[in-house]
């Protein structure tokens, strides 16, 4: 096993975040009016009481745009400043253009290239280590690092095991390169396992099964999931992940500030931590107010962490996200601002 933090490079940091939901809210009284289930069952079974959804027209490039552009001025920055957009989701606009050309031309980003990273409810993290990678091999100077999904435009609301679950939002950060003896990201790990593929997925409208009349009136252009497959292998792997790098880096859980997980269920972030020996306390959980808004949650998390007064320069932070792929991921870091 690997003994030593796999950034390479000069340090870098999180200089900047910001977020934006759209302001339509669904709460859980609506969807008992849509489908046969409760706000009392949704509560218990995943701690959500509403999420954010966007009116029609409104497409993840829309999101991330505003999340971006607040993110970049947060930083003291211009849109020209940026070198490279790094937009994880697994809602993209289209098929292509990529969603990363589209917010590149809508905040007027001039000198940015970039690229998008499909990695569902990892993508955050993952984007987060592409990105970061990127200005710390001295590539680029400034990174904008963007999570953001429309889930509720794949969610069948005539399925009650799915429809209680997602949200939109998209959150971004601005990464630069630290100064030297400064707070920086410290490492990051990542796995994929394919296998677990057919545990979450939409079945239609790739390469495989093009979208046809079958395919549409089979409703297989929706997020399908074996939800029990999907719970255990997040808890496991969450606290699998989160161990390694925390060993690798000689961290024990009391060292850390925030353990900010990927919010796919409150039941999956508090069985984690609790494995992992992190105090509760030292947990952010806000999918009460967002659901599971696939990429954007991490950011969603950070934010509410800043606004809480949870979150200081110079703390130690650990990021993790399991999501459909499966994708795993972790970044261990120290809060830049
Ligand atoms: N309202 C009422 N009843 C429901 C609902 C609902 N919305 N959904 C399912 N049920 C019923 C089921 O039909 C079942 O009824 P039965 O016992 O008569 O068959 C019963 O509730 C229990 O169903 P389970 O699927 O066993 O419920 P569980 O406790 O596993 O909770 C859930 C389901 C919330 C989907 C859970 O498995 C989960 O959160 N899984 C993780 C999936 C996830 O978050 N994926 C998102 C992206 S991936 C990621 O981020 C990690």
């Amino acid at each position: 096993m690997r003994t030593t933090p796999r950034c390479a490079g000069r340090p870098v940091y999180i200089r900047s975040l910001a977020t934006y939901v759209p302001p339509r809210v669904l709460t859980n009284r609506d969807l008992e009016k849509m489908v046969d289930t409760t706000d009392e069952w949704i509560l218990q079974r995943t701690g959500i009481r509403e999420r954010h959804i966007v009116d029609p027209g409104v497409a993840t490039s829309d999101l991330a745009k505003e999340a971006g552009l607040e993110a970049i001025r947060r930083a003291g920055l211009t849109p020209d400043d940026i070198g490279v957009i790094v937009v994880g989701t697994v809602t993209p606009d289209m098929m292509f253009p990529s969603t990363a050309c589209l917010v590149q031309h809508k905040i007027g980003a001039h000198h940015a290239w970039g690229f998008d990273v499909s990695a569902a409810c990892s993508a955050f993290t993952y984007a987060l280590t592409a990105g970061s990678q990127l200005v710390a091999a001295g590539c680029h100077e400034h990174a904008l690092v963007i999570g953001a999904d429309v889930m509720s435009s794949i969610i069948d609301y005539t399925d009650r095991s799915t429809c209680v679950l997602f949200g939109d939002g998209a959150g971004a950060v601005v990464v630069s390169a630290a100064a030297a003896g400064e707070p920086s990201i410290i490492d990051f790990e990542h796995e994929i396992d394919g296998s677990g593929g057919p545990a979450l997925c939409m079945p239609a409208g790739g390469s495989l099964r093009p979208p046809s009349r079958e395919t549409v009136e089979q409703r297989m252009h929706y997020v399908k999931q074996d939800g029990q497959t999907v719970f255990k292998f997040a808890v496991r792997k969450t606290e699998e992940i989160a161990r390694r790098i925390m060993e690798r880096n000689r961290i024990k859980p009391e060292d850390l500030a925030l353990f900010v997980s990927h919010q796919a269920n409150r039941r999956i972030i508090q069985a984690a931590a609790e494995k992992l020996g992190v105090d509760q306390g030292k947990v952010i959980i806000n999918i009460e107010r967002f659901g599971n808004t696939t990429a954007a949650t991490i950011p969603l998390a950070l934010n509410d962490a800043i606004n809480e007064g949870r979150l200081k320069k110079g703390d130690l932070v650990l990021l993790c996200s399991v999501g459909a792929g499966f994708t795993v991921g972790s970044v261990l870091l120290r809060w830049g601002y």
